[in-house]
This record gives structure tokens, sequence and C-alpha cells, in this order.
């Protein structure tokens, strides 16, 4: 059974009651018992933090415990070259989501220093970009097994 972690980065606590217009009304609690009713068959970790330096730890501890990270780094997807390195250090599969279409908002949220360490992106799909993510992961690690 694989083992993932899901991570969520700063303001990601919010949700629910943050700008809902733009992120709709699902909370983080919500999007987590989404996450565990669509994948029976994997391990899930939950984890959110609004500080860098405790989303770097986290997933430097994913290591040799996890098989892959789906990763909300919120704002921090836009400026840290932190995570960016952390992801690329630990040669697990990552996958970044975003409940927003970034692409579509302003143009500081156009540029992810996650993008080039990651597997691939899902943008855009509200909570549901979550789940895509954890079928897209799924299906890389059954492929990597055959
Ligand atoms: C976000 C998009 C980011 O630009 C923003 O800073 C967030 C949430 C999203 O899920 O749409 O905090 O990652």
């Amino acid at each position: 059974m694989p083992a993932l972690l899901i991570l969520n980065g700063p303001n990601l606590n919010l949700l629910g009651t943050r700008q809902p217009e733009v992120y709709g009304s699902t909370t983080l609690q919500d999007v987590e018992a989404m996450c565990s009713a669509h994948a029976p068959d994997c391990m899930l970790s939950f984890f959110q933090s609004n500080s860098e330096g405790a989303l770097v730890d986290a997933i430097h501890a994913a290591k040799g415990t996890q098989d892959g990270i789906i990763l909300n780094a919120g704002a921090y997807t836009h400026t840290s070259i932190a995570l960016h390195d952390a992801i690329a250090s630990i040669e697990l599969p990552a996958i970044e989501v975003h409940l927003s279409n970034v692409h579509a908002r302003e143009s500081f949220r156009h540029h992810s220093y996650l993008s080039p360490v990651v597997l691939g992106s899902v943008a855009g799909f509200g909570a549901q970009s979550y789940l895509m993510a954890l079928d897209g992961m799924k299906a890389h690690l059954a492929s990597r097994t055959k």
C-alpha cells in the first residue's frame, strides 16, 4: 500500500473561510476527508504549516518513510527556492496541487519554483485537484512496479 504525504502550506488552514469566491467553501479538514475516502488503498499522512522551514522539514522526513508527496505550497510555490531544493533532494515523486487556476490569476502566480522538480501539476479544480493528483500519483507508482 503506497504511503503518501499530503502537504499544505501557508494560509491553507483557513480554507473554507478564506476568499471563498477563489478557493471555495471546502475546509482543509474536508479536503483531507475527501482524500481519505478517495484513496482507501493508500496510507495517507497529512501536514499543514504556515512556516517554510517546517515544510522543508516535513519534505526531508518523507524520505524513507513515504512513497510520494502531494504538495500545495500556497504562496511559497511562487517564492521558495528552499522548497524546490528540498523536493529535488529527496528522490521521491511529488505532485504540485492548486485549488485555483494560478495561470488565470495575477502574473506573480504564474511562476512556480516547484514545477521543475515535480512529476506534474494540477490546478484549477478546487478540492478535486487533490483527488486528481492522488490518481496521478497512484498511476505513476503502479507503473514503476510493473
Ligand atoms: C494556491 C494558489 C497560490 O497562488 C496561493 O498563494 C495559495 C493557494 C491554490 O491552491 O490555489 O495560497 O496554492
